[in-house]
C-alpha cells in the first residue's frame, strides 16, 4: 500500500489508529477554527519567521505563531531552529541574508543578541535584552520598512531591528489573567535571577506601591533593589518578606519546574493566605505546588502561560503590523503545552470579562 493510500484509509476508518502527523494535524483545534491554514500550502511566496534557542525542541512558539498567521490569512510560517550560542551572530546574519520576516530569541540568546542587532527599540535599551527581531529594508527615500513589504523592488539596505516584548508581557498577563493593576499594589516577588530582575524593574517602572524582594542568594536581591532605587527614586522597595497582606505574590524562581521541588516561599515567614492573588511564571506543569497551595488558601491564581502568550503576541504585531488574534494563540499554546486533555492554564477559567481576544 502506498503512503497516500494508507493515509486515506486511516482517515476514513475510525477503528484504525490515526496515522501520526497527518491525522494529528487535522485534529488540532485551531485548524478546525482556522481552516485557511490547510488552504495555504507552503510555496515560493511563503515568508518565514523563526525562533532561535538552545535547546529549542520543546518551544511552543511555532504553535502559537503559526495559528496566528493562519487566522490572519498570512502565507507565513514560523519554525524553531536550534542555534548554539557561538553561532548566534551567523544565524542572525543568515536571517538577514535570506530575508526572513523576523526572529524570536529565547534562552540563552536574549542578552547575547544585544551585540548582534543593527538597531535598537527603546525597549531593548530599557531592559538590556532582545527577544524579538524585525528584519527591515531601506527604500529609496531612506525609510526603513518591514522586509516583507518589498515584494517587487529591492531594498537599498537591510538591517535587523531588536525589540524586547518580555517586560510588557508580565504586566499585561497580570492585568488580563488576574485583573491586577500594578500601580499602587503591594507585591512580594520571589526570585532575582534573569526573569526576577526584569519583573522587579518592570513593576517599579509601573509605579508599584510597595515591592518586597526575596531571593535564595540575598546579595542578588540587594543588587536588584539597589538598581531600582537608582532608577526609580520614588518606589518603596525592601529586601525580605512583608508583614500583613499583599495584593500579589509572584514566583520568578525556577522552584516548581520539577515535581519534587519545595515551595519557593518560606512558610514560617510568609503564608500564601496573605496574598490576594498569586502568579507563577512557570506554566509547565499548569498548577505547581505553589499555585495549588495558593488556590487551596483562597487566592486567585494564574500561571506564566500568559507571559509566553503576550510576548509572542507583541512580537507578531511588531513583525506584521496587525493585531494579534489572542484567543487563537492562547488555544494553540494550551493545545501544544497541555495536549488534548482538559488541563488548561488556571487563567482559562477566569470570567470571560477578564479574558482577552
Ligand atoms: P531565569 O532566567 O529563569 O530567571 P536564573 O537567572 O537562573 O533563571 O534564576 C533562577 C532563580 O531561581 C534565581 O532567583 C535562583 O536563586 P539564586 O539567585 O539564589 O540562584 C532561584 N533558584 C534556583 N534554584 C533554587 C533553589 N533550589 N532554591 C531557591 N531558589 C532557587
Amino acid at each position: 500500500m502506498s503512503l497516500l493510500t494508507s493515509v486515506a484509509t486511516n482517515s476514513r476508518n475510525q477503528e484504525t489508529p490515526p496515522f501520526l502527523g497527518f491525522e494529528l494535524s487535522l485534529r488540532l483545534n485551531y485548524n478546525h477554527r482556522v481552516p485557511e491554514e490547510l488552504a495555504s500550502p507552503i510555496n515560493a511566496s511563503t515568508r518565514i519567521c523563526a525562533v532561535y534557542g538552545f535547546p529549542i525542541k520543546h518551544s511552543a512558539s511555532p504553535s502559537m505563531q503559526n495559528a496566528a498567521f493562519a487566522a490572519l490569512g498570512l502565507n507565513w510560517r514560523d519554525m524553531a531552529c536550534e542555534v548554539a550560542p557561538e553561532n548566534l551572530r551567523t544565524a542572525i546574519e543568515g536571517a538577514k541574508a535570506t530575508r526572513l520576516v523576523g526572529l524570536n530569541l529565547t534562552v540563552p540568546h536574549k542578552l547575547l543578541a544585544v551585540d548582534f542587532v543593527d538597531a535598537f527599540d527603546e525597549s531593548v535599551k530599557m531592559w538590556g535584552a532582545v527577544n524579538t527581531i524585525r528584519i527591515e529594508g531601506r527604500d529609496k527615500n531612506g525609510t526603513w520598512l518591514p522586509i516583507y513589504q518589498f515584494t517587487d523592488v529591492h531594498p537599498e539596505k537591510i538591517r535587523t531591528h531588536g525589540f524586547n516584548t518580555d517586560a510588557e508581557a508580565i504586566t499585561r498577563s497580570l492585568r488580563e489573567d488576574l485583573n491586577i493593576e500594578v500601580a499602587g499594589s503591594r507585591v512580594l516577588l520571589l526570585g532575582a535571577g534573569g526573569a526576577g530582575r526584569v519583573a522587579a524593574l518592570k513593576l517599579a517602572a509601573e509605579n508599584v506601591g510597595e515591592l518586597f524582594l526575596v531571593n535564595r542568594t540575598h546579595s542578588k536581591a540587594s543588587a536588584v533593589a539597589a538598581e531600582i532605587r537608582r532608577r526609580h527614586l520614588n518606589v518603596k522597595i525592601q529586601v525580605g518578606y512583608p508583614r500583613g497582606e499583599v495584593d500579589l505574590c509572584i514566583n520568578a524562581t525556577s522552584m516548581g519546574l520539577s515535581p519534587n521541588d519545595p515551595l519557593p516561599v518560606d512558610n514560617k515567614q510568609f503564608s500564601l493566605r496573605q496574598a490576594h492573588a498569586v502568579y507563577d511564571m512557570i506554566y509547565r506543569p499548569a498548577e505547581t505546588l505553589f499555585l495549588q497551595t495558593a488556590k487551596a488558601g483562597g487566592s486567585r491564581i494564574a500561571n506564566g502561560l500568559g507571559m509566553l502568550l503576550y510576548q509572542g503576541a507583541k512580537a507578531l504585531e511588531i513583525w506584521s503590523g496587525q493585531p494579534a488574534p489572542i484567543a487563537i494563540m492562547r488555544a494553540a499554546l494550551e493545545k501544544n503545552i497541555y495536549g488534548e486533555s482538559t488541563v488548561q492554564s488556571p487563567q482559562s477559567t477566569v470570567p470571560k470579562s477578564n479574558a482577552v481576544g
